[in-house]
């Protein structure tokens, strides 16, 4: 599987299969890991086998089952953009974990943050969790705005990765599947911004890391 079909076919699960990450699977995660915090300063953190962070009334309403595995999404409140950052780190990490066979969900409201077992220091915070683990099943293609919504440049205008980019956008995750973003063509390059809203810059960071990813091009 590369990328692009990484991108098509993750979809959000909630529901896993009662079994442990493989050690090859939870070694090369360390490692992705590793290399996101280096680049981004971040202090992404997996953690596995934990029965508690998703034991909370939000996430059975939410219809969470056998999530025990999780990516913490942690940073420094210093950093002006924390939660876009933790958006397009976590994106490259789902999107690394669905090549390799693992299903995740994006978690920032239904679960514990005071029973997370990662580590926060006091000039951190956790923006939100990403359960990850072997899927009941594969989730579904989520409903999507109108192409026009999105993005102000007719199709037919489109450059081909352009156009490449904005469909991978179009299927990112989003906070309560709401695609607050707007997509246009600032000269030869992608300018993707955030409407104002609750966790609108997490899903920018995930959008635009879709868009760069199929497109090749940096936004
Ligand atoms: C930043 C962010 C936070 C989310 N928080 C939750 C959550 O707390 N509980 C939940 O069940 N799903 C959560 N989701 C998953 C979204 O509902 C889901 O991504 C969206 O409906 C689109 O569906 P898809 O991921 O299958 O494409 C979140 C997604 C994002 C990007």
């Amino acid at each position: 599987m590369d990328i692009k079909e990484a991108i098509k076919e993750r979809h959000s699960v909630r529901q896993y299969k009662d079994i442990p990450i493989g050690e090859d699977e939870r070694k090369k995660l360390a490692s992705l890991i590793e290399q996101c915090n280096a680049e981004s300063g971040l202090s992404i953190q997996l953690v596995c086998d934990d029965t508690q962070c998703f034991d909370t009334f939000l996430a059975h309403y939410g219809k969470f089952s056998n999530a025990k595995n999780y990516i913490a999404m942690v940073g420094k409140k210093s950093l002006a953009d924390l939660d876009e950052r933790c958006g397009y780190f976590g994106q490259r990490l789902v999107l690394e974990a669905q090549m390799m066979g693992l299903n995740s969900c994006w978690v920032a409201g239904t679960y514990s943050k005071g029973k997370c077992k990662a580590n926060i220091a006091s000039d951190e915070r956790i923006v939100c969790v990403i359960a990850i683990g072997y899927g009941e099943n594969n989730g579904s293609e989520h409903r999507s705005k109108a192409v026009e919504k999105l993005c102000d440049i007719a199709e037919a205008d489109m450059p081909d990765w352009f156009k490449t980019g904005v469909e991978a956008a179009m299927m990112a995750p989003t906070a309560l599947n709401q695609q607050k973003f707007t997509i246009t063509l600032d000269g030869d390059k992608a300018l993707i911004t955030a409407k104002a809203g609750p966790m609108t810059k997490i899903d920018l960071g995930i959008v635009k890391y879709n868009f760069e990813a199929a497109s090749g091009h940096k936004c």
